[in-house]
């Protein structure tokens, strides 16, 4: 497979197209972006340490029977997936509560939900990625209502597997965001990319945060946190 034109610049990857049509080649950038952007700076080793956990993390949900658009990493900060029309629909699922929910409803970090919450935001830089309900994102034309109800149904089986996946290496799962694309057969599948940019982590025993909110907060260098992660991971592959 050869890289070919660049299609897209994002906060923390580059897309590029391939001699393939319906494959992209990923590059994970060694930058990282808070406040939709406002915020930016390169940061050595994170787009390799993001690019194998993603990697880890997308392998781990096939072999339990979730589709994704992952299809093998090709280099430290690379990997090919397959081309999907991504749906506007940042979807967050939330097992506790922390940022802007606690923001919204002034409720208590960490705390428990008795089931898992499931929200959407608008994926537009310019409107600051509002939130939306399903019939704003039925009126707003940005998905049907079967792929919104597949969105829901998918985004509950990647949490169940992903809870258990960090509860073997002593992480809680507080929440994340999961986006999904479109495949040229009409199906909807998980896209994008899964690493602590954007999930919260929480070591279950110190609480401490292993994710972007140390950067959010300005708590200090945070590579060292997601290479912690990488390392717990691949620890417990082994176990
Ligand atoms: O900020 P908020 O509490 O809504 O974020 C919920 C989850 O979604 C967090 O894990 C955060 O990292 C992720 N997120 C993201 N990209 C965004 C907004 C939130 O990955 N643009």
């Amino acid at each position: 497979v050869e890289k070919q034109e660049l299609l897209y610049r994002g906060k923390a990857k580059e897309m590029y197209t391939t001699n393939y049509p319906d494959i992209l080649w990923v590059h994970y950038l060694d930058q990282v972006t808070a406040l939709n952007g406002k915020r930016k700076v390169q940061m050595a080793d994170k787009g390799k340490t993001n690019c194998a956990i993603s990697t880890q993390l997308f392998t781990d949900l096939r072999n339990q029977g979730i589709e994704n658009h992952f299809i093998k990493q090709i280099g430290p900060t690379d990997q090919l997936v397959q081309r999907v029309k991504i749906i506007p629909l940042e979807t967050v699922i939330r097992n506790s509560a922390s940022g802007s929910f606690v923001k919204r409803y002034q409720t208590e970090y960490l705390q428990e939900f008795a089931q898992p919450v499931i929200e959407f935001f608008y994926k537009n830089d310019a409107l600051d990625d509002p939130f939306l309900n399903d019939d704003d994102a039925l009126a707003l034309e940005l998905a049907t209502r079967e792929q919104i109800s597949k969105i829901r149904q998918i985004a509950l089986q990647v949490n169940q597997h992903l809870i258990k996946i960090f509860e073997k290496i002593n992480v809680q799962l507080v929440d994340f965001k999961l986006e999904f694309g479109i495949t040229n057969t009409g199906d909807v599948i998980l896209a994008d990319e899964l690493s602590p940019d954007n999930c919260r982590l929480v070591d279950m025993q110190t609480k401490q945060s292993l994710d972007k909110d140390i950067f959010r907060q300005g708590l200090g260098d945070m590579v060292p946190v997601y290479e912690e992660i990488l390392q717990r991971l691949l620890h417990s592959e082994e176990a």
